[in-house]
Formats: structure tokens, C-alpha cells, sequence
């Protein structure tokens, strides 16, 4: 079990105690060792936080029995739970924030491209302990439509396991694996819509009134018109607009996403029961982390975008707040790729403070890293994260710079007005670097739902063919290469070092291209995403013994940097990242100090030439105190003797003060 640092007391992070840690401290209190005894003092500790979102969402007048069922509801979902995981429930209250451990590296995989199935993932546990990975994210495995699913992200179910990755039995004999082995699980819970084969919808369809209110379904389209003035478009070139018509029942459903995802009408309370009853048998089968997905999207209000609304953040604090009494171990993640700002609301405000989601993915960060890389310069970074308000402190980041999904280009306006760019045409700048439309570029991703609306695009492609391995290996180009693995490196090793679980994309470790077999198959052509959602390159892994490959030295590069973080407590997230500028603007620094004693100076170069820095600021922070610092990368002390530190291309240093 990895156990997190102690972070000493601080000022600059907000500091408020959630309710987990008021948990802690009840049972601590009443010495309490009865499960049942525990389960009714966190429903007491919890009780008047739950009554308020509660009423906040459902109007107390109508809603009152709907309050009583609720609160008769949990008693008996955690008669559902196991035993197993209710002790490990407690004992994870008693042990803290294992989520911000520095011991905690993360791999996110699709169970069928990784190992065929549950059973062969289960094999590969060496494989995931070799990397050092002890967190494993793990892409939906329960039942969807054949064809299109958007790989399982449109549900038939929120707990049977599709055929193709195996069993239930499966299942639990992998969480019991990972269990033995301290491996912690992330699993989807896909809150916001289900697919249109669901028996809700079939239900639905069929004609049956209580199961059309559970989606937003209307007798024709004079209200989606409304909502449509101001929704924007998830995937405007496959399935553009917001609403579908269903011949069947001759009706309008909500589809924000694909016509096949029918939104969830959480104004109607027996939804969020019975959500709340699926979320609890999804964690009962062993699972550690769950993955909100799409929780952005809650709630929706016409005359506004439907994202990020106030009643959503309530919602979300109310599945917490339920779930924390039921199954006190298990946390939330949020997956909410919005504005930096709106991003860190997830973690809840004001009386939600600590209590919506522990984990949030750092999608800011993620697509600074790209706007850096293409532009060589870090001022965007430097500003945007500037403008990035202090998380609670019980709350971690999830850092990664490839996941399943395409990288969108949210960066803020204002700010690069302030640098002096057209926000227009530096996104398209950055959609030519990325996307093949520039020759000098290395880069090979595609385009992602270009909407010619709006001329906005994302991009895809795997980490390694967006950062020139693919074209440097098809010409030949060692210089193109070796640029390409020191990128890659340079970029997984800021988010081990950035505080928050770092999470490397599977086939990231051996620098996998992009695959562009989507292309044949039909169900999946039209989405470009699949470009980077490979096959696990066994036979590769097998020749990693071969040092010279550049798959190889990027394995052996990333083993070795996740060795050093779970060696060093300095890396456990203790909210104390903080950004130094240099005055090269080529240069991203940033130190990690969780006390005056241990130190960490991050000092990474963006550009393709050696830059220099100037150090005696780097002395002023102690980190020449006791003769020169060692880098932790090279494990080597740095020699400084004109004054001038030069970073090399794509260099990253960890310095440490000792
Ligand atoms: C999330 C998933 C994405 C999916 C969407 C709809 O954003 O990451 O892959 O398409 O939700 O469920």
C-alpha cells in the first residue's frame, strides 16, 4: 500500500478539512471498529450536506418522499457491499491521501489492445510492475451496441462485463490480483448519458412514459430549438447538433454527444437513485478510483451552454457525499476538459470545498505542454498557470500528455492576446504544425472534428508521432529521432515531477506510433481518435533489451524517472508546485518543496537549440548550499562555473536541495 508523505501545514493552498478527513476524525473520536457502527456515523457526519444538494436540486415541496427513499437507499447498498472492501474502506480513511503518494505511477490501457482480454491483462502484471506502474486505468469494459460505441463510452449496461474482455468472475479475480499486488483500479462510471440500447431507452422507445423522463425527450423540436441557440457541438462533423428524432416513439432525445448517447434527465430524482445504485455496484466489484465521465455536462439549462453549470457541481457533491457513506475508500475523478478555471471548481467550492471529486484531470497543463512544444516557447504556460486558482488540499491532479481522446486547444483568449497572437490563427497555427500542413514540421497527427462553423479543430495522433518519431523513422533522420525520444522523455518526466498521479498512455513507454488500421474498419473510420489507440507492441517489448532502439531508450529512460520519484517524498503532491521564470523564454522551471529542507528544481528547454540560464536565483534557493546540486536525471553533480546553467535541447534537469 503506498503511503503518502506527510505534507507539513501550509499557507498558499486552501485548507479547509473536507468531509473524508472529518470522517477520520469521528471514528477516531468514538473508537468505533464496528462496520455498521462506522457506516451510521458517516451517515450522520454527512447527513445534513446530503439533505442540502439534495433540496438544492429537487424542490423540497414536491420532492420529500423522494428524500426518504434516498436516505432508506443507503442503508442498503452498503448491505451490498463487500467485506473485504468495507475493512480496506476503513483502513484507507486511517492511512490518508494515498492518491498524492509519490509511490502512485498510473497507465491508462484499453483491456483489448493491451493483452486481448481481463485474463490476459492479469499476465501482464509483471510487465506493469517492470515500469514501475502501480494504478491502472482501465477503458470501459461493459456492454455496448455493436458497430459504433465510442469504444464503450455508449453503455448497455453499468456492470456486465462485454464477452469480449471475459467474465464477471474475470473481473473480480483481476481487482482481487491488483488488491494482493497494491495495484489501484480506475474504472468509468459514464454518468452522463446511456447508449440508446440501454433498457431504460428501449423502455423508452417502447412507449413507456417513466423511462422517457429519465432522458430529455420532447413531442417535437420547438424546445431542442431552444437549447440549440446556445449548446455547441461535441463532435460536429460525425454528429452534428444536439437532438435526435427516434422513429419508434416519435420523439426528440438530447444526444449532446453521438446520436446513439441519450443524455440523462437528471431533474428527475429517481435517476439520480438509481445512477447512484449503478455507481455502487460498478465499485463493489473492487474498484478504487472512479472516473466521472463527461460530468461537465450534468446538467442542462436552456439559454446557456450546458456545461459547467451550478446544479451540475451540486449533483456531483451529492454522488460523493451518498457514495462516501456507502464506500468511504473510493475516490472521484474528474474528467472534465473545460477552461482551467472551470476545471478546478470540480474539486468543489465554498461548502463543496474537498468534497466533489479528490482528482481532476490537469487537461490545462496537458495541452500547454503541445502549445509549447510547437511553439518552442513557455509564456503561454507561465500565464495561463498563473491564472489557475490553489486546489484544496485533499485534491491531486492527474497528469498526462496523451490519453484516448483528442487534445483541444482551450487556451484562454485574453492571454494570448497579452502575448501579442491572434487566438485565431495561432490555434490554426498550431492545427498545421500538429496536423501535416507545414513541411519543416515533425509532427504527423490529424485533424479532429474540424467545424467549419466555427473553424475550431482538435488534434490527434500518438505522443511519439506528434512529436517527429514517426517521420524521423520513415526518413531515416537520426537527428529527428534523437530530438523526438528527448521530447517524449521531457515531457512524461514534467508530469512525474508536477504533483498529482502521473499517467502514461499505454504504448507512451516504447514511443507506439500512430495506427492508422482504423481506417478499414467501418465502425470506427469516421473517428479519428482510434489513430492512437494501438495495439500493445509485444514483440517490440520483447527486443527492449536492445539499447539502441529508440523504443528502448525511451522505456528505459521513463523506468528510470518513475524510480527516482517513488524514491524521493518531494514528489508527493503537497500543493506546492511553484513556477519560476528565467527570463529565457525557451525555459519552463518549476520547484517542488514540501519543506525548507527538500527541494526539487525542475528545468526543462523547449527550444531546439542549447539555451542558458542565468543561476544566482537557483543559489538564492539553497540549491548550491552545500557545494553543487546533483541531477537527479543524470545522477550527477551540475557544475556551474561561469554563473550560466546551458540546458541542452529538450533537456530536463531534476535538481535536488538536500
Ligand atoms: C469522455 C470520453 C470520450 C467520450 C465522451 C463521451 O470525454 O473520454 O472518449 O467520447 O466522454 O462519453
Amino acid at each position: 500500500m503506498a503511503q503518502s508523505h506527510p505534507c507539513p501545514p501550509k499557507n498558499s493552498w486552501k485548507s479547509k478539512m473536507n468531509q473524508a478527513k472529518l470522517h477520520r476524525l469521528v471514528s477516531d473520536q468514538f473508537k468505533e471498529k464496528d462496520s455498521n457502527a462506522l457506516f451510521d456515523l458517516r451517515l450522520t457526519t454527512n447527513l445534513s450536506l446530503i439533505q442540502h444538494l439534495f433540496f438544492s436540486l429537487y424542490a423540497e415541496e414536491e420532492h420529500s418522499e423522494a428524500f426518504k427513499k434516498l436516505l432508506n437507499q443507503l442503508p442498503k447498498l452498503f448491505a451490498t457491499r463487500p467485506d473485504a472492501l468495507k475493512k480496506q474502506d476503513v483502513q484507507r480513511l486511517k492511512d490518508g491521501n494515498w492518491y498524492q503518494s509519490e509511490k502512485i505511477m498510473g497507465m491508462q490501457l484499453y483491456v483489448e489492445h493491451f493483452n486481448k482480454d481481463l485474463k490476459g491483462l492479469q499476465q501482464k502484471i509483471t510487465y506493469l510492475k517492470e515500469l514501475g506502474i502501480n494504478f491502472v486505468h482501465m477503458m470501459p469494459i461493459t456492454t455496448r451496441p455493436k458497430g459504433e460505441s465510442d469504444g464503450g463510452y455508449a453503455v448497455n449496461s453499468y456492470h456486465e462485463v462485454d464477452k469480449k474482455y471475459g467474465t464477471k468472475e474475470d473481473l473480480l479475480e483481476l481487482t482481487s490480483e491488483f488488491r494482493k499486488q497494491g495495484i489501484f483500479l480506475m474504472l468509468d462510471f459514464v454518468v452522463n448519458h446511456t447508449s440508446n440500447e440501454f433498457s431504460w431507452a428501449k423502455k423508452a422507445m417502447k412507449g413507456d412514459k417513466k423511462y422517457q423522463g429519465y432522458y430529455y425527450t420532447f413531442e417535437d423540436d420547438t424546445i431542442p430549438k431552444e437549447y440549440e441557440k446556445t449548446l455547441p457541438e461535441v463532435f460536429p462533423e460525425t454528429s452534428p447538433g444536439n437532438f435526435t428524432h427516434i422513429p419508434e416513439m416519435n420523439k426528440w432525445v438530447m444526444t449532446v454527444f453521438n446520436t446513439y448517447q441519450w443524455d440523462l434527465n437528471y431533474n428527475n430524482p429517481e435517476v439520480f437513485m438509481e445512477m447512484l445504485a449503478n455507481l455502487v455496484k460498478l465499485v463493489n466489484m473492487g474498484v478504487d478510483v472512479v472516473r466521472f465521465d463527461a460530468l461537465a455536462f450534468l446538467w442542462k439549462k436552456i439559454g446557456t451552454i450546458s456545461q459547467n453549470l451550478p446544479e451540475a457541481h451540486n449533483l456531483i457533491a451529492l454522488f460523493r457525499m451518498c457514495l462516501q457513506v456507502v464506500a468511504p475508500g473510493v475516490v472521484l475523478l474528474a474528467e472534465a476538459i473545460v477552461a482551467p478555471t472551470d476545471i478546478i471548481k470540480y474539486f468543489g467550492e465554498d461548502q463543496k470545498e474537498g468534497n466533489e471529486c479528490e482528482i481532476a484531470y490537469n487537461a490545462s497543463l496537458m495541452a500547454l505542454l503541445w502549445n509549447s512544444i510547437a511553439t518552442k516557447k513557455t509564456q503561454l504556460l507561465y500565464k495561463s498557470w498563473a491564472h489557475v486558482p490553489p486546489k484544496p488540499k485533499d485534491c491531486t491532479w492527474i497528469n498526462y500528455i496523451r490519453c484516448h481522446d483528442d487534445i483541444g486547444l482551450g487556451y484562454e483568449n485574453n492571454l494570448l492576446y497579452e502575448l501579442g497572437l491572434n487566438p485565431e490563427m495561432h490555434r490554426k497555427f498550431l492545427l498545421d504544425y500538429y496536423c501535416q500542413r507545414l513541411d519543416w514540421s515533425p509532427a504527423t497527427g490529424q485533424v479532429f472534428m474540424y467545424n467549419p462553423k466555427t473553424g475550431d479543430g482538435r488534434i490527434t495522433g500518438s505522443a511519439a508521432s506528434l512529436l517527429g518519431l514517426e517521420k524521423g523513422l520513415a526518413q531515416n533522420d537520426p537527428e529527428m529521432i534523437e530530438g523526438s525520444i528527448a521530447k517524449i522523455i521531457m515531457l512524461h518526466g514534467i508530469t512525474f515531477a508536477f504533483g498529482g498521479i502521473p499517467l502514461i498512455y499505454a504504448g507512451d513507454e516504447i514511443g507506439t506510433l500512430n495506427d492508422y488500421s482504423y481506417l478499414k474498419d467501418k465502425s470506427k473510420k469516421n473517428d479519428s481518435r482510434w489513430l492512437n489507440r494501438p495495439m500493445q507492441d509485444w514483440d517490440m517489448i520483447a527486443k527492449l533489451d536492445d539499447e539502441k532502439r529508440p523504443q528502448a531508450k525511451i522505456f528505459h529512460a521513463l523506468q528510470k524517472l518513475i524510480r527516482i520519484r517513488k524514491e524521493n517524498p518531494v514528489f508527493a503532491d503537497c500543493n506546492d508546485v511553484q513556477l519560476y521564470h528565467t527570463g529565457n523564454d525557451h525555459i519552463l522551471v518549476f520547484e517542488r518543496s514540501n519543506s525548507k529542507k527538500e527541494g526539487l528544481l525542475v528545468i526543462c528547454n523547449f527550444d531546439e537549440n542549447p539555451q542558458v540560464i542565468e543561476t544566482s536565483w537557483v543559489k538564492k534557493l539553497g540549491y548550491f548550499a552545500q557545494g553543487d546540486p546533483k541531477d537527479l536525471v543524470s545522477n550527477k553533480k551540475i557544475e556551474i562555473n561561469s554563473g550560466l546553467l546551458e540546458v541542452l535541447p529538450y533537456q530536463m534537469f531534476w535538481l535536488q536541495r538536500a
